[in-house]
């Protein structure tokens, strides 16, 4: 950690937590047995983010491709958000951070919304580190939210149509009161994105790791930190640019 140059750190760090399932089945236990070690791994990168100061994380929990999972499994999900947030929001508040949710959360069942909007009240006046989990999530669906509160702006003559800009599409996204990350992290070697945050991640570093998520620790994180440091952020413009300014 002591590596790492402070100076030069993301403001926001995303992260896709995947491989709960094939870690269970190395363990010869079912999938559920993975998401419930994946709360530790949560824990402990909730800890490490804190502890090296990053502002702003995202967690990919569940996303609405993940509703077509076998019901069991969609079910032991639903009670281990609920049981999880009952049982870490008093620490998370004494750590002062402030949690957030952003997907479809009215897909949920009644009583985690609750349990999540209890969760998010609780903690709104904190100003730590802001914890975004994202549940029921995926970046189209968030799309189209965000089409049509512009389109219906402009239908109203709210709005004219050559003032939409990217910032406007940017407000209107659940994800507006954050800066877009600037690292997003996958763990169990799956390369893609997976319908999260797709207009946010439009420059983000992409890291990828073998890790499964039930293994990711805070030394992994560090890891993906220190590539994110190595790397040349040019956003279009050449090398000789970058280095002169
Ligand atoms: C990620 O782990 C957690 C969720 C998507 C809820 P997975 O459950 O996708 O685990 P694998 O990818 O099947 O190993
Ligand atoms: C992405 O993981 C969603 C979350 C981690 C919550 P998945 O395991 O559902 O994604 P795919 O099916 O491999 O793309
Ligand atoms: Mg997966």
């Amino acid at each position: 950690m002591e590596k790492l140059d402070t100076g030069r750190l993301p403001k926001h760090i995303a992260i896709i937590m995947d491989g709960n399932g094939r870690w269970a089945k190395e363990q010869g236990q079912d999938r559920l047995f993975g998401h419930y070690h994946g709360v530790v791994s949560v824990r402990k990168v909730v800890e490490a983010a804190t502890e090296i100061g990053i502002q702003y994380l995202t967690l990919y929990a569940f996303s609405t491709e993940n509703w077509d999972r076998p019901q069991e499994e969609v079910s032991g999900l639903m009670t281990l958000f609920v049981d999880t947030i009952a049982k870490e929001v008093p620490d998370l508040h004494k750590n002062n951070i402030k949690l957030q949710f952003i997907g479809n959360l009215q897909m949920l069942p009644k009583e985690a919304q609750e349990a999540l909007s209890n969760a998010a009240q609780k903690t709104a006046q904190n100003t730590g580190l802001n914890l975004i989990i994202a549940l029921s999530y995926s970046s189209r669906w968030e799309l189209v939210e965000a089409t049509k509160i512009i389109a219906q702006k402009v239908q109203n003559g709210q709005m004219a149509l050559d003032e939409i800009t990217e910032a406007t599409i940017s407000q209107n996204l659940t994800t507006k009161d954050f800066p877009d990350p600037e690292l997003m992290i996958r763990t169990s070697g799956e390369c893609r994105i997976s319908n999260f945050l797709l207009y946010q991640l439009a420059y983000a570093e992409l890291y990828f790791t073998d890790t499964l998520w039930p293994a990711f620790r805070k030394e992994d994180l560090v890891k993906a930190l220190m590539e994110y440091q190595s790397r040349e952020r040019r956003f279009g413009k050449t090398s000789e640019q970058v280095q002169t300014n």
